[in-house]
Parts: C-alpha cells; sequence; structure tokens
C-alpha cells in the first residue's frame, strides 16, 4: 500500500508533469540549447543563460524591465536587505539610505579600524610563522602552521564588525569561527534552485540527512549570531555611547535626523553586510605579492598604497581569474516578456549572465580598502610558500567560489594518488 501510494505520488510528480511541460513548451524554450557554443543556453527549465555582451543592458541596466529573480526572495529572511529586496522603488528608497552608510567619506574615517585588525593578524600570524625558506624549498610538513585561507575569513569577518558595529568578534584571538560562514553560504545555495520546491526541501533534507540537518543548523545559528550583535549594538546605542559605524548611519543622517528604518529591516541590513561583506573579500585575499613600504612599517597605510598600479591590478586580475561571486546574477523576465537585444524571451523566465549593473555591489569600496592594506602589510613583512610545488587548492563552487578546509585538499590529494 505504502509503495502504491507513493509511486502514485512520485510518477506524476517527478517523471509526468516535467514531461509535458517540456513537450508543451509553453514559453517557447526549447529552441534554446543546453550545450552550445551560441550566445544563449538553456540551463534550467526555466533558466536561460545569455554570453552575448550586448545584452547586459537589457537584463542588468538601469532602465531594464527585468527584476531579480526568485533566488533572492525565496532566500530572504523576514525582512528584505539592499540585495535580496525585488521591488524597485523599495530597492531605490534603501540604496538611498545605505548609501551614506556605505559612502567613501565614511571609509576614509574608517580606515583606522582596518589597521587594527591587520595588525591583530599579524601579532596572529607572527609567532605561528617559520623563519623564511630559500627559494625554491619546499616546506616541511611541521612547519605548515598557517592556514592562510581560514585566517583571511576570519580577517575580513573582524574587519567588516568592526567597521559595522564596532565590535570586535575576537575571532583572530581564537582562530576559530566555529564554520558559520561555510554554512550560510552552502546550504541555501545548493537547494534553491527549484524555486517552487525549495521549502519542501528543506524540510525533507533536515528529516533524511543528518549532514543537511547540521547545515540547516549552521544556517539558523547564523541568523542568531547577526541577530544577537545587532541587539548588543543598539544597546549601546540606547545607552548613549557615540560611535562611528555604519550601525549609527543605519540609525540617523549625518546631521542626526532619524533614518526611522523598522528593526527588522536593520537586522537584515546588518546580516547582508557580514555575510557578503566577509566570505567575498576573504576569497578574494588569496593572491598578490609586492613590496613598496618602510622597513618600519608593520600596517601599511591606505593613502600610500591606493593608488599603487601593480597591486591594484593585482587584485583585480585575481578578482578576474577567481570571482568570488561564480554564479549568473538571476534575473527575472517581466510578465509580458522582455526584449533582450533581439529575442523576445517569454514572461516569468529567469536570465542571467556575467554582469555587473544597476545593482552593482555598494560594498566594493570596503572590499578595495581592506585588500590593499592587508596584502600590501603582509607582502611587506613575510615571505610566503606553498604547501608544495604542485599545490591546487580545492575549491567549492556555490553562488561563490569558495575554497574547501585543508582537510578537503588532503582527502584531493589522497584521490589523487
Ligand atoms: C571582493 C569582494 C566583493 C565581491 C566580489 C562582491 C560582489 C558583489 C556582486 C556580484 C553583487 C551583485 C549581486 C546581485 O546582483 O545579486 C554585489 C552586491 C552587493 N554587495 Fe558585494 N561584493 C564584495 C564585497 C562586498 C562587501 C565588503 C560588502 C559589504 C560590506 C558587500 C555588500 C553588497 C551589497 C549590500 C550588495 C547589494 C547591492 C544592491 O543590490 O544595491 N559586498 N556584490
Amino acid at each position: 500500500m505504502y509503495a502504491i501510494s507513493l509511486a502514485a505520488f512520485v510518477l506524476p510528480y517527478f517523471i509526468a508533469t516535467p514531461l509535458i511541460t517540456y513537450y508543451y513548451d509553453a514559453k517557447g524554450l526549447r529552441k534554446y540549447p543546453n550545450f552550445t557554443f551560441f550566445s544563449v543556453l538553456r540551463i534550467g527549465p526555466n533558466a536561460l543563460s545569455i554570453s552575448d555582451l550586448r545584452d547586459i543592458k537589457d537584463i542588468y541596466g538601469h532602465g531594464t524591465t527585468c527584476i531579480k529573480d526568485r533566488f533572492y526572495s525565496e532566500t530572504a529572511g523576514t525582512h528584505a536587505h539592499l540585495a535580496d529586496v525585488v521591488d524597485k522603488s523599495d530597492h531605490a528608497r534603501k540604496r538611498k539610505v545605505l548609501s551614506s552608510a556605505y559612502a567613501l567619506k565614511n571609509l576614509e574615517e574608517w580606515e583606522f579600524k582596518v589597521a587594527d585588525v591587520t595588525g591583530k593578524l599579524i601579532k596572529a600570524f607572527d609567532p605561528r610563522c617559520t623563519g623564511s625558506l630559500s627559494p625554491g624549498t619546499i616546506p616541511e610538513t611541521k612547519d605548515l602552521t598557517v592556514d592562510y585561507r581560514n585566517w583571511t575569513v576570519l580577517f575580513a569577518a573582524t574587519a567588516i564588525a568592526n567597521i559595522g558595529l564596532s565590535e570586535d568578534l575576537g575571532l583572530l584571538d581564537e582562530g576559530s569561527d566555529q564554520d558559520c560562514h561555510v554554512a550560510t553560504a552552502r546550504v541555501s545555495y545548493q537547494l534553491v534552485w527549484v524555486y517552487d520546491r525549495f521549502k519542501t526541501l528543506k524540510r525533507v533534507s533536515q528529516l533524511i540527512s543528518p549532514n543537511y540537518q547540521r547545515m540547516w543548523k549552521l544556517d539558523g545559528d547564523w541568523g542568531g549570531i547577526v541577530y544577537n550583535r545587532a541587539t548588543t549594538r543598539l544597546k549601546r546605542y540606547m545607552a548613549g555611547e557615540e560611535l562611528d559605524d555604519f550601525f549609527t548611519a543605519m540609525m540617523e543622517d549625518k546631521n542626526g535626523a532619524p533614518q526611522n528604518l523598522e528593526w527588522g529591516e536593520i537586522v537584515a541590513e546588518i546580516n547582508i553586510m557580514m555575510n557578503a561583506g566577509h566570505d567575498t573579500t576573504a576569497i578574494s585575499l588569496r593572491n598578490n605579492l609586492t613590496k613598496s613600504l618602510n622597513e618600519d612599517e608593520v600596517v601599511a597605510s591606505y593613502g600610500k598604497i591606493k593608488h599603487l598600479p601593480y597591486l591594484r591590478a593585482c587584485i583585480d586580475e585575481s578578482l578576474r581569474m577567481l570571482p568570488p561571486v561564480i554564479f549568473g546574477l538571476p534575473r527575472r523576465t517581466p510578465l509580458e516578456g522582455a526584449l533582450i537585444l533581439d529575442d523576445f524571451i517569454a514572461g516569468d523566465i529567469s536570465v542571467s549572465m556575467s554582469a555587473t549593473g544597476a545593482r552593482d555591489c555598494i560594498g566594493r569600496s570596503i572590499s578595495y580598502l581592506e585588500q590593499t592594506v592587508l596584502i600590501a602589510s603582509l607582502v611587506h613583512h613575510y615571505e610566503f610558500a606553498l604547501p608544495s610545488a604542485d599545490w591546487d587548492p580545492a575549491v567549492r563552487e556555490t553562488t561563490n567560489l569558495s575554497w574547501s578546509d585543508a582537510t578537503e585538499d588532503m582527502e584531493k590529494d589522497d584521490r589523487m594518488r
């Protein structure tokens, strides 16, 4: 009886419905192949990936009729934040309020925060680092004492908490963030893509897989951490402590007038700031070596290094080669359909390509500040060695091109042997 009911559910749900949808082809998508050298690929039942650069404006430009895809609303919390808000006028309202918080002027005033965190990282590295090796020497296993990838995550999370909430998370003292960042980046983004079934998949994955159970718990823990940090910061604000940070800029404008954001919205903005503001930058901090400071300078001053063309080129090149945000940012065509270049695409279709546009990154100046100061300081202070000549770190691709941890690298090496 159980098997018959299961089959009665599984057959229509997983086989008949997709087949009928495919052959009925209400939206005229069958003409797009799933593998081709031409510019439009069908990458899902309702999704197209487009590579012709001329299409960027129609999908992402200021005048586009497309909106952010359900990917964003499905993974949003109770309140939308700047990155997942779909409604265009609501986005414009938020962007106006938040651009004062993310403004370049603040950034220059916050440089000391990045310098302070850089100093802390160097303090943590100093006792862990070994003496320098002569060029070409392969380090011995006992000398592999610093997992640079892990420390950049701790650095970027500490920096953004300091810039945003004037708080020292203590991660650089502990050397650990309990893996919360890994779970948040992974779990929703693995399952969200079949939008109609995301909530069901979430429940089922928790029921049948201890691994998913653990990841969803970490995901919830991350939300808890953000909420906790936000309320701690609110208490300081209510107690009249005057702090120069992102939180203050969200509460009041530069003339001290209240911004009147709902509390849930403020928490959501802190969430995206902490989330988008650390993983991406940390991923990007893996490269670049150059030398241009005095011997006695430990932390590089931004003024001195921000215009170094080679350093900036290294950062930009590493962003190009290993883009921290790797997925095509999905937009949705309006119900009446949209002309993408000269091609009519039906309504409610997910379209994406590798791009920037009207929803460009508001945090990029913060990221450049952190990357430039940290990389210049580290390169000035240390010499670097790879664990082995053929070291090729494993990466894990979700929406971001995250790196795996050291254990996964070793498993990969074992599999190759
Ligand atoms: C290397 C570092 C970074 C990369 C590669 C990056 C990448 C991106 C990309 C591709 C988008 C567009 C997303 C979309 O359309 O769905 C975006 C938007 C955004 N980023 Fe970043 N980001 C970085 C650093 C940061 C930092 C440090 C912060 C905050 C402190 C931040 C906060 C945001 C926010 C709030 C948005 C949404 C903007 C809007 O829709 O108006 N990002 N970022």
